[in-house]
């Protein structure tokens, strides 16, 4: 083991460079421009995967952006990890916050910045390099390996459900490892045992059938966009609590020991809302800032428009009016129930004078893993070589909806194993990634494969 340690250790300059040439590629899976950046991306993958001398180097799917297969399988008497990671990136914008440009991989301070540096490009290559030092130093593997890297993560994975299912023989894994979530703090490692999930909606209100003169026509009939203000503001009242009947039906309650665990992280609310430039936090009363973003259902208007939005005045009543909304899941909410719920609401709420339109955009089920089994006690002994501090365990606010269907589908325990920062900001401008992060979760996978198998 110390000779796989040491050539991660030797190798760390040449990973950093192969990190570099990954964030150079402009995957962002939204974007029909960058069809063939996403191709491109796949293939730099695959190139990864024959340079380590893995087997089975394949695209799992047809439709979609590819989901990239390798394996290594050295005795079928062995347990066997599936490395999961996503490619893709969320958009740039907006662009001109970047202090270096989005895809330059541009490297100060101790981090590397790049959208995708912590979200997942750089977390996911840990897993790669971890597997290469045990190969390249002629070391066995302790375990076998299996790697299903994706590219649609950030538009809410429509195929990755469908491949794994039409795959599980291949996929059949003892544990399914993921780095795509935060530590708690720089110093602080951590498991992550629930992710929150999603249920995200666009609303269309339309008033009169084209837009008005204000003065002429204002008065008479019903604003769409007042309208839409009226019903997002009837959705939550001012202690935080979302008022669409039925919303908390299937809110899992946070346990004591939950809460005093929240309460030991120490969290600090005074360096929080530095960090965020705000004077005072709003959330759920009767709950932590932790509970509120780890433990509790939100919901968040994302986007409003309608109406003039150009330069100067235009005086109007406009015909049409959008939202987009998004509620994040706990335990055991559902999209569907949520999506039901939503629509029981407009349908009761919306006056004549408009009418209406709801389209479910993406959903995803919230996760809770279990923190007992061997996997995740792996993980935690692995951590604690690594970082020398125990791990805490934490629920995060982000959703990786794919977490619930690993389980369901493959019957193994999946574990969340993030080298991130909360603070790298993700989907933001400047992200980043921690260089020592970096090369700690290289270090820490390696571990993870050698703890696995003792016990
Ligand atoms: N890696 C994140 C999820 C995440 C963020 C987990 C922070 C834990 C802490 C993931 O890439 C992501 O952004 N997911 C989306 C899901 C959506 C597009 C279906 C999210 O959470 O908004
Ligand atoms: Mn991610
Ligand atoms: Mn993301």
């Amino acid at each position: 083991m110390q000779a796989v340690l040491n050539f991660i250790d030797n190798n760390r300059e040449k990973y950093l460079q192969e990190l570099k040439n990954f964030l150079k590629i402009e995957s962002i899976s939204s974007d029909p421009e960058k069809k063939s950046e996403m191709d491109r991306c796949a293939d730099f993958i695959k190139e990864k995967f024959s340079e380590l001398g893995l087997d089975k180097i394949q695209t799992l799917n047809r439709d979609g952006f590819q989901i990239v297969y390798a394996e290594k399988i050295i005795d079928h008497n062995k347990p066997t990890i599936l490395f999961y990671g996503h490619y893709d990136v969320q958009p740039v914008d907006p662009i001109d916050l970047w202090k270096s440009p989005p895809f330059s991989g541009e490297i100060r301070d101790g981090k590397i910045w790049a959208r995708g540096a912590t979200d997942d490009k750089g977390q996911l290559l840990t897993h790669l390099k971890s597997v290469e030092a045990f190969l390249s130093t002629s070391t066995e593997l302790p375990v076998n390996v299996k790697f299903v890297i994706e590219g649609e993560e950030e538009i809410g994975s429509p195929s990755l459900g469908k491949t794994i299912a039409a795959h599980k023989d291949l996929l059949a894994c003892d544990a399914v490892v993921i780095s795509d979530t935060s530590m708690y703090d720089d110093k602080t490692p951590s498991i992550t045992y629930s992710l929150r999930g999603l249920a995200y909606f666009q609303i269309g209100i339309t008033g009169p059938n084209r837009d008005l003169h204000s003065g002429t026509f204002g008065g008479a009939v019903m604003n769409p966009i007042q309208e839409m203000c009226d019903l997002l503001s009837g959705m939550k009242d001012k202690n935080g609590k979302i008022t669409i009947p039925g919303f908390y039906d299937d809110v899992l309650k946070l346990t004591k020991a939950e809460r005093d665990g929240f309460k030991k992280l120490k969290f600090s609310e005074k360096a929080y809302m530095k960090v965020l430039g705000v004077k005072e936090l709003f959330g759920e009363k009767g709950f932590t800032t932790l509970e509120r973003t780890g433990a509790r259902p939100t919901l968040e208007i994302n986007g409003i428009w309608g109406g003039f939005t150009g330069q100067g005045a235009k005086t109007v009543l406009p015909s049409k009016a959008y939202a987009k909304i998004s509620m994040r899941l706990v335990p055991h909410q559902t999209p569907k129930k949520i999506e039901k719920l939503l629509k029981d609401y407009l349908k009761k709420a919306v006056p004549k004078s408009v009418t209406y339109s709801v389209e479910a955009l993406h959903g995803g089920e919230p996760a809770l893993t279990s923190i007992e089994g061997k996997a995740i006690q792996a993980a935690a002994r692995a951590m604690k070589s690594t970082f020398g501090k125990t791990p805490v365990f934490t629920r995060e606010g982000g959703s990786i909806p794919i977490v619930v269907e690993f389980g369901r589908l493959l019957k193994a325990p999946v574990v969340l194993m993030g080298f991130g920062l909360a603070t790298e900001n993700l989907h933001s401008p400047n992200e980043h990634f921690d260089l020592n992060n970096f090369h700690k979760g290289i270090h820490c996978s390696a571990a993870f494969m050698n703890e696995f198998i003792k016990q």
